[in-house]
């Protein structure tokens, strides 16, 4: 059961005082009689909420997928740049938070959403959450590389930093070299540290899959859309 006044504002209506108003005005209604009461309880499932003639359905928990384009942030709010939640605009939550992060300047899948329980999860590094990254590279990737990451490889500056061992794959050998990568760690700029500890240099980085998500290839840059109920039982 949820208060009238939350149900509103978690749906973004308004802050809690502007669906206060509302509620005490006469602009709202519940199963079809004007509802004056914000402390009302509802069935949040059930109980059919209109604020100002518009239904508003509740939702408690949102996923998303999203193409994450290179120049915005992986944040749910930043003063100066635009953020990965500026991008997702029929969600109706405001608690919404990516899952994890991808720098400013990598590409692809990335999962949006207010569950913290299934964040927790998914982030733990006891849980060991495979995520695939597709990589061009400066350099030439050997089998020496290969292995090296295979086995783990220092990422530390100053103090020792070893990965966890990594599957590493080479799609195209030469000076710039083409890579997937899976890791199941998600240290700060991991993949483009792996890189560096080996003497190469990441030119573009783009993430694939994210534990048992895959990103969807009709999803342009920039694209999102809301998980499949396969997706979601996948992961929960
Ligand atoms: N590794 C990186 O270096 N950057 C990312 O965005 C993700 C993984």
């Amino acid at each position: 059961m949820i208060r009238l006044d939350k149900y509103l504002a978690d749906m973004g209506v308004g802050t809690r005082a502007e669906v206060k108003r509302m509620i005490r005005q006469g602009k709202v209604t519940v199963d079809g009689k004007v509802e004056k009461s914000a402390d009302r309880k509802l069935e949040a499932g059930t109980a059919c909420v209109l604020a100002e003639g518009k239904e508003i359905s509740y939702a408690k928990y949102e996923y998303y997928m999203l193409n994450k384009p290179a120049g915005v942030v992986s944040a749910r709010s930043d003063r100066r740049e635009k953020t990965v939640l500026d991008l997702i605009d029929s969600r109706k939550r405001k608690d919404l938070s990516p899952v994890g992060r991808l720098d400013k300047d990598t590409v692809g899948l990335l999962l949006i959403t207010n569950d913290g329980a299934l964040a927790h999860r998914l982030l733990s590094p006891k849980k060991h959450v495979d995520k695939t990254y597709y990589a061009r590279v400066r350099g030439t990737v050997t089998e020496e590389t290969v292995k090296q990451f295979a086995e783990g490889i220092d990422i530390g500056e100053g103090q020792e930093d070893w990965t966890m061992p990594a599957r590493l794959l080479v799609v195209r050998q030469g000076e710039i070299s083409e890579i997937r990568l899976t890791i199941q760690e998600g240290k700060y700029h991991q993949v483009k540290r792996m890189f560096q500890a080996a003497g190469m240099e990441v030119l573009y980085l783009k993430r694939e899959t994210f534990g048992a998500l895959t990103l969807d290839a009709s999803l342009a840059e920039g694209e999102y859309r809301r998980l499949t109920d396969e997706e979601l039982e996948l992961l929960l």
